[in-house]
């Protein structure tokens, strides 16, 4: 219903936003071709972390061109999105309205009878001009951009409203690629045509890269709305738009940066394709050697191969590059954070989450608790030093969290939730947090390419046993802290190839399950992490079996949906295995 509203009622916006256009924009209107030129020098600013000359540069024309509109609205949605600022976002929404106008004055008029026509027969715009299929195209984008941002205000109207706008804007794309399709060769040849078609590879191939990573229930639903998940489909597609030589092939090549180097590492099995990924950045590292982007994305694939010295080193680079958006600065204390813990160089580690609780507004309970966290992990006299109240920290967790959609943040609920036992005046204090936080953002595979640090971990984690063992008067949470130290225990010891042993680890959490309190989502988890052991192993069956357990006998615990996007992934690459075997076999 909301779709054929949507069409019928188009056609006379259309029209008066089409008059006044005429009567008033005529010198300012640019020929397509000059639109994308000048937008390629806009990218080329931006690249160059110059990001309010490209802003500006965009400006005179938002109004007149569809393409200054998009490339306008999109920068601001960026920095609103960065900066989280209500003023910001505001701001953002206001451009992306109006270049939803700016855009719908481009696009084919279509009467009642037309469009419910094409409605039914499921091929809405016939024979387009080329630039009414690039007005297409860009609604299609700014409609998708304005739901995101829709996405994060915090009431569930918004998150409804958002969903539509997604799904319109996913119609509009595949009525792009349609017409992608059935398109002639002539036309093909068209110098703005390779952009239109970068332009589909990207919408198309996001959409399904995206969709394809939801657990299957949830994709099964979009799937009913109309909606693919392909991932092959999608990596095709926007490996096509990066390979292009179209404005968009950046933000394809973004897409799959960001796909191998964090979607995969935090939502799925944390085997991001690294050499693809070095090969996609290095055309434009070579050009923009101190574009913020291009160090940031260096820095991060050399933290996923370990190399964390110099990873430290680009980042800190991509810290000194530009003064122009800071929030790309915290994005580099998130990553430096991390790179510090893995070596547990905890003091350096606490310097970068103080400097997120000081700067950043993203997600203030989640760096209060970390840098709680990382200060668990120094001893009394190191603390004292830096002169913080760790007991107090923890207390102010629970008060700092967000609401997004009505909704609170998976993370920041588990770490209020650790921190309630900081509540109490006689805190019972947590065992080694900072490491299990480690886990929480799949830190250990990561570590893991460095088995010295590994076993610099293990040794922590030993110690910490230890004294638990060793504990004359054990808290209510006393099971609860062993587990967490065994299952811990057991991720460093898979990495090092000391399969045997980690299984005894893991067993030894899944044998307690009856006396876990708190940390309920101990069982699950440990039980996917030894499905991974016997994947490791060989042993493709048991570790189904097990990993299907951990999916079907749980619910409600913490992070419950980031495992089950991990339990996702791996199942579809032991799936893909099994499809790989002979007949017989299956
Ligand atoms: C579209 O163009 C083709 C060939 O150029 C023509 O045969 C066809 O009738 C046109 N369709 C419409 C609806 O105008
Ligand atoms: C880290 O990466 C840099 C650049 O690729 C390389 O020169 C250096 O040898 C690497 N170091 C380690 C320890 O792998
Ligand atoms: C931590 O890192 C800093 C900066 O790289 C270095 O100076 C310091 O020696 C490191 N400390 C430890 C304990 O490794």
């Amino acid at each position: 219903l909301f779709f054929i509203l949507n069409q019928i009622y188009r056609p006379k916006t259309s029209e008066n936003l089409k008059n006044i256009h005429q009567n008033s924009g005529i010198i300012l209107q640019l020929d397509l071709e000059t639109a994308l030129e000048e937008c390629n020098v806009a990218l080329h600013l931006f690249l160059n972390n110059r990001f309010a000359d490209a802003l500006s540069s965009l400006e005179p024309r938002k109004s007149h061109s569809m393409y200054h509109a998009m490339g306008y609205s999109s920068i601001l949605l960026m920095q609103a999105a960065m900066t989280f600022d209500p003023k910001d976002m505001d701001v953002a929404m206001a451009s992306l309205k109006e270049a939803l106008h700016t855009c719908q004055r481009f696009r084919r008029k279509t009467g009642i009878m037309e469009s419910l026509a094409s409605f039914w027969h499921g091929q809405p715009f016939d024979n387009l001009t080329e630039e009414e299929m690039h007005a297409e195209l860009c609604y299609a984008e700014v409609l998708m951009q304005k739901a995101a941002l829709t996405f994060l205000d915090e009431s569930v109207i918004s998150f409804i409203k958002g969903g539509m706008g997604m799904r319109s804007s996913y119609l509009i794309y595949k009525n792009c690629q349609a017409m992608e399709n059935v398109i002639e060769d002539g036309e093909k040849e068209r110098n703005t045509h390779i952009h239109f078609r970068g332009g589909v590879n990207m919408g198309i191939g996001s959409f399904n890269l995206i969709l394809s990573m939801l657990p299957s229930r949830v994709l099964r639903l979009m799937e009913f709305l109309g909606f693919s998940g392909d991932r092959e489909f999608g990596l095709s597609q926007l490996r096509e738009g990066a390979a292009s030589n179209s404005l968009r092939s950046i933000l394809s090549t973004l897409t799959l940066l960001m796909f191998h180097l964090y979607m995969s590492v935090i939502l799925g099995t944390g085997e991001g394709n690294l050499p693809e990924a070095e090969a996609l950045l290095k055309p434009y590292a070579d050009k923009y050697p101190n574009g913020a982007l291009m160090l940031f994305y260096t820095a991060r694939i050399a933290v996923l191969k370990g190399n964390f010295t110099f990873a430290q080193e680009k980042f800190l680079a991509c810290i000194a590059t530009q003064e122009e958006w800071r929030q790309i600065h915290h994005l580099c204390f998130w990553e430096l954070m991390w790179a510090y813990s893995f070596e547990q160089n905890w003091t350096e580690a606490y310097r970068y989450a103080d400097c997120l609780c000081k700067e950043n507004k993203w997600s203030q309970a989640t760096y209060v608790f970390q840098k709680a966290a990382i200060l668990s992990m120094l001893p009394e006299e190191e603390v004292a030093k830096t002169g913080e109240n760790v007991v107090a920290l923890f207390r102010q967790v629970d008060g700092l969290r967000l609401r997004i959609a009505g909704k609170s943040i998976p993370t920041e609920k588990f770490a209020a939730k650790k921190a309630q036992r900081y509540a109490p005046p006689k805190p019972l204090k947590l065992v080694v947090p900072a490491l299990e936080m480690m886990y929480v953002w799949n830190g250990f595979m990561v570590v893991g390419k460095r088995p010295e640090l590994t076993e610099g971990i293990l040794s922590t984690l030993e110690a910490a046993e230890e004294q638990l063992r060793s504990d004359p008067d054990p808290s209510e949470f006393h099971t609860d802290d062993v587990c967490v130290v065994q299952m811990l225990k057991g991720l460093c010891l898979t990495q090092l190839g000391r399969l045997v042993q980690a299984e005894i680890c893991f067993n030894f959490v899944i044998s307690r399950e009856k006396d876990i309190k708190h940390d309920t989502y101990l069982v699950p988890f440990t039980m996917y992490e030894l499905g991974l052991l016997h994947k490791l192993k060989g042993d493709i069956n048991t570790a189904i079996t097990v990993i299907e357990k951990a999916k079907m006998n749980y619910r409600d615990y913490s992070m419950e949906s980031r495992l089950h996007f991990r339990i996702h992934a791996v199942l579809n690459t032991m799936g893909s295995f099994e499809a790989k075997l002979p007949p017989s076999r299956t």
